[in-house]
């Protein structure tokens, strides 16, 4: 720590498929800035492999971390001997890849004799709005990603109430399933979202799973097997899809996955408002929060009910390390910091009073 109490945080994240290194600087009574914030993705290494290879991913982290970190001193004009602390996720996510990243930062951290913090990186995701929008505690986040679909009540750094999440496939690994089938490019989300505003979303009827059921648990791996289907029917009679067939079945699909997260939105809204009717706030993050259907949908939603909605730039909603040092930040604050036995998670639970999600999820565990 300076001695004008400026904190200097370097964050590393590498739990899935993007390899990121950032740096903030926080200083109090300010908002944090971030002084560099670089990610290195590796869609291309795992292209032919139709979703991420965790040994690929792992080894491709290792390769990339010392880089990421290398950049990010070299964006922000600083040098090692500047960093004040060093945060890394800690879990939950690809082991392999988890590893990297902590073994990466346990080097920097006893090299340079500083603290280490270990972040949850569901937690990351979680405080972002906190870094991009300085939300006060509490606030209901709406946490939707390839590898994630949850909703929690925030209420501190290490606070978090899951009211219910999905039960099988994130919302993103649907968008990307649903995109290979049809035959566009990846990642899914984004070529289904283009498809989806040239088709009509009336004209295939997709089930809206779960939403017969009460609570805020989701399904998204029906819908899939439903456009499966359909994509089938039209390959049996007519023996290939036309542009207008993809664009309806997109957009058929995108209106489905817009439903269900709008009414198990306002499900978790009215737990969150019960216990929070002076805080009325929902934030959206994870690369799904890009989607411009859903965020209509949400932001139309909560101005009905006069509910606050913020969603972070794209470039903090997919994954990234400047979440990962906000959260280390967070903690770093109250006084925690781990040692040279900070363990890497497969899986952790932000709300460990909460059941066990059931899914597992082709980009490593749910929560
Ligand atoms: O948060 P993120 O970068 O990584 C994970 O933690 O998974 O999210 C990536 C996911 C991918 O599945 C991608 O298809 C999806 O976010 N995505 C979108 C959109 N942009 C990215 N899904 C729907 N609509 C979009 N515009
Ligand atoms: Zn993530």
């Amino acid at each position: 720590m300076n001695e004008n109490t400026e904190t200097i945080i370097l964050g590393l994240e590498s739990s899935c498929d993007d390899t990121a290194a950032a740096i903030l600087r926080a200083r109090p009574d300010a908002a944090p800035d971030i002084l560099a914030s670089i990610v290195h993705g590796q869609t291309d290494l795992h292209a032919a492999f139709g979703g991420v290879v965790p040994e690929i991913a792992a080894r491709a982290h290792a390769e990339k971390l010392d880089i990421c970190v290398e950049e990010a001193l070299a964006a922000a004009d600083l040098t090692l001997a500047d960093i004040d602390a060093i945060a890394v996720t800690a879990g939950p996510g690809l082991i392999g890849g988890v590893l990297s990243g902590v073994m990466c930062a346990k080097g920097l951290a006893a090299g340079l004799n500083i603290p280490l913090i270990g972040v949850n990186h569901l937690a990351g995701h979680a405080l972002t709005p906190r870094l991009t929008d300085q939300v006060a505690f509490p606030y209901l986040m709406l946490l939707v990603s390839g590898g994630h679909c949850q909703f929690l009540i925030v209420r501190g750094p290490e606070d978090f109430s899951r009211l219910g999440g999905t039960i099988d496939d994130a919302p993103g690994e649907a968008f990307d399933k649903t995109a290979r089938l049809l035959g566009l490019p990846q990642p899914g989300g984004p070529s289904v979202q283009l498809e989806a505003t040239k088709g009509d979303p009336a004209r295939f009827r997709f089930p809206r799973p779960l939403l017969d059921r009460p609570g805020c648990d989701m399904s998204f791996s029906g819908l899939k097997t439903a456009l499966l289907r359909a994509r089938d029917a039209l390959l049996a009679e007519k023996g290939g899809l036309t542009e207008q067939d993809r664009a309806d079945l997109c957009a058929g699909f995108q209106a489905a996955v817009v439903d269900v997260l709008s009414e198990k939105t306002r499900r978790a809204l009215d737990i969150y408002l019960e216990e929070n009717p002076s805080q009325p706030l929902l934030a959206v993050a994870g690369g799904v929060a890009a989607n411009t259907a859903i965020r209509a949908r949400l932001e139309t939603d909560c101005a009905a009910r006069d509910v606050t909605f913020t969603a972070p730039p794209l470039a903090l909603c997919t994954d990234n390390a400047a979440m990962i040092a906000y959260a280390g930040l967070e903690r770093f604050a109250k006084g925690a910091k781990d040692d040279m036995t900070l363990a890497a998670r497969p899986r952790w639970p932000l709300d460990q009073t909460a059941p066990a999600l059931l899914g597992s999820g082709k980009k490593g565990a749910k929560a």
